[in-house]
């Protein structure tokens, strides 16, 4: 049980106080060269940490539903891990990867004696770290491919789990429609006391049990998939944004008859229907057109384009027509009805009528 007495004594005392409490130092300007997202100066300790009160208001009621252990993914200097070990002397882990910032939350563990919590120095998102076992996650921060990388992590996780999540920029929320079938919102949303994009606290439960992980097992054996059996996927261009940083997968896209190619690389997204490609730079939408998966074919020719496709190579060409580009990218590559290059300067040709190839440095 999460004794009465705690919460009364945190919901009474200011952010500053508890922080002294736990002989934490809220620091928020680390002196180093690096990169923005990880909030290195120039933002203050109330927009960067989770303020105890606004803990306070889902932790006693996960607790309720059988939550024991607290993970905080990103965890700063501690306060979520602190607090929740400290309200239910169960287990907590935080992961960090800023050194000063774990430091200052190990020695305010250190200090209390919660021997509960296990902190790691690390990045979450790197593929050769598992992500631990706990019964809840918790994001605040997280976007782009570091996101999508715990995403994957949580998603296979084979027993349930809560994710609760507070918006940062904007994005994360709608990002996570795309995972609903599996990442479900649950009815609880608490509120927010601190100022932040959006004012709720949003608890989600993963569902490992989904049919739909048998279906997207059974898919990663394949070499492609055609637009029907997608169909089968409750959120097809979710899926497809699985695939978006990976090399070896590209989209086919049938339109009106016409079949082309879409990297996987740089895929993007605006609306629950509409996926924005880089490689070549188009929007498709589930319901207008039809859209297959497959593996890059590593043999030939169509390899090579696929890689200058990629890498945005430039060229100058010239046909047998004797039509000629310079200095052009090539933007699309259409396999039916027949095999064209369609270049950046709007021009198209067949495969088969391409004679000679100059690559500009
Ligand atoms: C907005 S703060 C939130 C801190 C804490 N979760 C809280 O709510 O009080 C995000 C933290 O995540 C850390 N972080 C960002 N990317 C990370 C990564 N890939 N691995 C580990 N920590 C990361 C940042 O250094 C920062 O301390």
């Amino acid at each position: 049980m999460v004794e009465t007495e705690k919460i009364d004594f945190i919901k009474g005392q200011s952010t500053a106080q508890v922080d002294l409490f736990f002989n934490l130092k809220p620091i928020s300007e680390v002196e180093r060269e690096g990169h923005e997202s990880l909030y290195l100066s120039g933002v203050t300790s109330e927009a960067l940490y989770t303020s105890y009160q606004d803990l306070l208001e889902v932790m006693p009621w996960l607790y309720k539903q059988g939550a024991r252990t607290w993970c905080d993914v990103g965890c700063g200097v501690g306060r979520s891990c602190l607090l929740w070990s400290w309200l239910t002397q169960e287990r907590a882990i935080g992961i960090e990867l800023v050194p000063e910032r774990i430091e200052e939350a190990r020695a305010a563990c250190r200090s209390k004696n919660l021997s509960q919590i296990h902190w790691i120095e690390g990045d979450f998102s790197s593929p050769s770290r598992a992500l631990p076992e706990s019964d809840v996650y918790f994001l605040y921060l997280a976007t782009g491919p570091q996101l999508d990388a715990l995403l994957a992590k949580i998603k296979k996780r084979s027993t349930p789990s809560w994710v609760v999540v507070i918006e940062s920029h904007g994005d994360l929320k709608p990002r996570l429609q795309w995972e609903a079938w599996w990442l479900a919102p649950t009815a609880n949303r608490f509120s927010l006391k601190s100022f932040r994009h959006d004012p709720w606290v949003q608890v989600y439960k993963t569902r490992p049990d989904h049919p739909v992980f048998h279906l997207e097992d059974s898919w990663e054996t394949k070499s492609g998939l055609l637009p029907q059996d997608l169909a089968l996927h409750p959120n097809p261009l979710g899926y497809l944004l699985t695939k978006s940083f990976l090399k070896n997968w590209e989209i086919v896209i049938d339109e009106r008859g016409e079949k082309w190619t879409m990297e996987t690389i740089g895929l993007a997204w605006h609306d629950m229907n509409t996926v924005q490609g880089h490689l070549p730079p188009r929007q498709v939408s589930w319901s207008r057109e039809n859209i297959g998966l497959r593996r890059i074919p590593e043999e030939g020719q169509y390899a090579q384009w696929s890689a200058w496709r990629r890498e945005e190579r430039l060229f100058s060409y010239l046909t047998h027509q004797g039509i000629s580009g310079q200095r052009v990218k090539l933007r699309k590559i259409i396999i039916s009805p027949y095999d064209e290059l369609e270049f950046s300067d709007g021009v198209r040709v067949k495969w088969e009528d391409i004679k000679k190839w100059e690559e500009l440095k």
